[in-house]
């Protein structure tokens, strides 16, 4: 297995996930970003714009690739033969990603979730921390890139009208 799939909302990306897209980048021949629905959130930017987003950002690495995927991630990984790469920040992760990594190795046997620890200077980063510290005019240039800043200013400004984080 040389794919390895990165999955999440990325609404929008941080550079926590960067971190994460940057080593998986060293362990696998072929990565790919997948901008997936996660039914209990309402996010701000549309697949597309989420998937333009981190293009611009990954054009770097000549194995990363993104795409955008509406459906179960078990049926995108058994069509790649891919295995499921995700970060882990905190215990409070961790509940949720072992529910998922067991569901989906309960849906499909060959689902294989691989885990990253986060890097200590990214684990108090988060997509809906970045929108809502932007929201209130907060300082983000240490937690996203320059143009997902810019997206973000665009999208909610600063007056916070938008919401969902
Ligand atoms: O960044 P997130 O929101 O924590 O990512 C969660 C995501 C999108 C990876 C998860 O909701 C997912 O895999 N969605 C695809 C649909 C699916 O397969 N759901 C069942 C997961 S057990």
């Amino acid at each position: 297995m040389n794919v390895a799939v990165y999955p999440g909302s990325f609404d929008p990306i941080t550079n926590g996930h960067l971190d994460i897209i940057d080593r998986i980048s060293k362990l696998y021949e072929n990565v790919i970003v997948l901008v997936s629905i996660n039914s209990s959130k309402t996010p701000i930017f549309t697949a597309d714009e989420r998937k333009k987003m981190i293009e611009l950002e990954v054009s770097k690495y000549n194995n990363v690739k993104v795409e955008t995927f509406n459906g179960l991630l078990v049926d995108y990984i058994r069509n790649k033969d891919a295995v499921i790469v995700k970060g882990l920040r905190a215990l409070s992760d961790f509940e949720i990603e072992f529910q998922m990594a067991l569901a989906n190795k309960k849906l499909y046997d060959n689902a294989e979730t691989l885990f990253l620890m986060t890097n200590m200077q990214y684990a108090h980063i988060s997509s809906s921390l970045v929108k809502e510290i932007n929201r209130y005019g907060g300082d983000i240039s240490s937690m996203v890139p320059k143009s997902i800043e810019e997206s973000l200013k665009n999208k909610i400004g600063r007056s916070g009208y938008a919401n969902g984080c």
